[in-house]
């Protein structure tokens, strides 16, 4: 039974981007260190500063990592899903966690020591390759958010988020606008550095552009590549 269950963690370990060029051996290995824990919607996984230093990888549902300020607002760096790893800060450097890690739904994850994985890396330099390929990507995420933090007034911030998770969620009305499940203004705001009457504000002034509407639990976006941009208008 339970070599059954270290295969299928094998198996799920090797549709991992940053584990799937490894050899079966070194999978196994990583599986044989692998612990399994579960998480319900909202439980923090672990806060910024502590001093764990596990890698952890989602098997199911999604998990973000965010900034917290001492009032309790968040900025979420970013939501990491299915075959998605983090973590790999403080397990790369041994140093306290950059930010904090909540389930942002159910989620099974799968953790590993930092020793195991050291290990690992010694014995198959090809996923720290990979791993270094996950960091460089995510580097490029954030020098795009901190641009867009820098040049893009709140408006326009919350229109290219819209824009960016229909890309995602791919869902078009009969119109062509793109449908995106309602969020609260809260959680806007967190996903794009802001604050709740920031984005009432900037949803009127889209709303009054007929950029975005709102409809059924949905808000209805404008897929035209433009905006707000030509004639800027402040948020
Ligand atoms: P660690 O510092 O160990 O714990 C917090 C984790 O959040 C970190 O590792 C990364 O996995 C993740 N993280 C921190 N900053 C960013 C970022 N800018 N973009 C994506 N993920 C991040």
């Amino acid at each position: 039974m339970i070599e059954k269950y270290k295969d299928s963690l094998r198996d799920s370990i090797k549709k991992i981007a940053v584990f799937r060029n490894l050899p079966d051996r070194y999978a196994q290995l990583i599986a044989d260190g692998f612990s399994m824990v579960n998480f319900r919607k909202g439980d923090p996984i672990f806060y910024q500063s502590d001093k764990s230093t596990d890698l952890y990888v989602v098997f199911r549902g999604k998990v973000r990592a965010s900034l917290l300020n001492r009032e309790g607002e968040e900025f979420v760096l970013d939501v990491f899903g299915e075959g998605d790893f983090f973590g790999e800060m403080s397990l790369l450097d041994g140093r306290p966690r950059s930010a904090s890690a909540i389930a942002n739904e159910d989620a099974a994850l799968g953790f590993l020591r930092r020793d195991k994985f050291l290990e690992t890396i010694k014995a198959e330099p090809m996923i720290a390759i990979e791993m270094l390929n996950a960091l460089v990507h995510r580097l490029r995420k954030t020098d795009d958010v901190i641009g867009t933090l820098a040049f893009l007034d709140v408006s326009e911030r919350l229109l290219k988020f819209f824009r960016e998770i229909a890309k995602t969620e791919g869902k078009k009305d009969k119109d062509g606008l793109l449908k995106i499940k309602k969020q609260t203004h809260k959680e806007l705001a967190s996903r794009i550095g802001s604050s709740r009457e920031a984005i009432s504000k900037a949803l009127r002034i889209l709303w009054f552009k007929k950029l975005v509407s709102e409809r059924d639990g949905y808000f209805l976006v404008s897929p035209d590549a433009g905006g707000l941009s030509e004639e800027k208008v402040s948020a």
